[in-house]
């Protein structure tokens, strides 16, 4: 595929995330909203209206047709996510997929298998991994600045106010709060500790739709540990986390998961480092998608394939300490 001047992207799901995401692009210089598809016709004509996109479909096929999109962003629920990767990257798109990259690590084996078959640039879009704060918290913990990491402490919770035919608590979706949000503390603790030695996790699940709306995790390293929290029914009011060295700590200001900025405490001294993300922080994961792309590359080095991977596993992991299995498994 040759990319022009300007990047095509497809977007398909025309939900909450897809209208950030696309106020984003519009920042970025050489990126072009070319089509977007949604499941209602009305749907797509008010985002493609709304966002400039040349095309409006009612179906994701017809946008995997259209030879102008280069990129697909993929917004729609975790179920459906390995699916329509696959079948954009077999129509010879290339393909940005919102998180998680899947509801397991079978699927995600499959989605991989694609991308390196078919040629196609495939990345998950897990933003914080491109977000500043933590592109320089990773610079600065792997030269050694606040020496070995012993402690991660983080959280992501929030009081869910959607009803329960909500994409969010739909456990066919993929719906829960581990997936949804429990994903942030395990991919923090991923960057830096990397694959726990041992996992310990419980989960409070809804009555009803038997999703988990509250997960605890703690990670066992052979030198550090982790405890990490999501939930749907509490509201964690400082939504900052903590890094602990041997040498210092690093606070990642609020909302960590999409920081402006950190803290260094190191010999009884602070300095905060102000890294603010450009738009509302999904320009940072275009930026690296367009590098690629120009670069003809099939991943990103920031956030690999076997990064996903590794991800996506942990959760397996996690999901069978709680005996958390969605319908698609069973
Ligand atoms: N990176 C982030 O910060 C972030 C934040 C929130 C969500 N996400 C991820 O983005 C994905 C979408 O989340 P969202 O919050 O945008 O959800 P949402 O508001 O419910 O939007 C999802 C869209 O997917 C489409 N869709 C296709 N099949 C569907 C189905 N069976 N049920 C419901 N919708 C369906 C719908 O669009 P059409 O009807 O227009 O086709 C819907 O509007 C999730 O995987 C989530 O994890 C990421």
């Amino acid at each position: 595929m040759n990319l022009g001047k300007k990047i095509g992207w497809g977007i398909i799901g025309c939900g909450n995330i897809a209208n950030k995401f696309a106020s984003d692009l519009a920042l970025i210089d050489d990126a072009e909203l070319v089509a977007v598809a949604s499941r209602s016709m009305d749907r797509a004509s008010e985002f493609a209206q709304q966002h400039n996109s040349e095309k409006a479909y009612d179906s994701y096929d017809e946008l995997f047709s259209d030879a102008n999109v280069d990129v697909v962003y993929i917004a729609t629920p975790h179920n459906s996510h390995a699916e329509l990767s696959i079948k954009a990257m077999e129509h010879g798109k290339h393909v940005l997929c919102e998180k998680p990259l899947a509801l397991n690590k079978n699927e995600a084996l499959a989605m991989i298998e694609t991308s390196k078959r078919t040629n196609r640039f495939f990345m998950e879009g897990l933003w914080t991994r491109f977000n500043p704060s933590l592109i320089a918290i990773k610079e600065r913990i792997d030269n050694g600045e606040i020496g070995e990491v012993e402690y991660i402490h983080a959280d992501f919770s929030f009081v869910l106010t959607s009803t329960i035919n909500s994409r969010t608590l739909a456990l066919s979706l993929g719906g829960g709060a581990l997936l949804d949000i429990g994903i942030y503390p395990t991919f923090l603790a991923y960057l830096f500790l990397g694959i726990p030695k041992k996992i310990i996790a419980k989960s409070i699940f809804h009555k009803e739709t038997k999703c988990d709306i509250e997960t605890s995790m703690h990670f066992k390293y052979e030198n550090a540990k982790a405890d990490l929290y999501c939930s749907f029914t509490s509201d964690s009011s400082k939504k900052q986390a903590l890094i602990r060295g041997t040498k210092g700590d690093i606070f990642i200001n609020s909302r960590w998961h999409v920081p402006p900025s950190f803290m260094l405490v190191k010999n009884s001294k602070k300095k905060t480092f102000e890294l603010p993300p450009l738009g509302l922080g999904f320009s940072h994961e275009i930026l690296e998608c367009h590098n690629c792309l120009r670069a003809n590359k099939i991943e990103s080095e920031f956030w690999s394939h076997q990064n996903s991977l590794d991800l996506i596993s942990i959760l397996d992991t996690v999901r069978e300490q709680v005996d958390l299995k969605y319908p698609q498994e069973k």
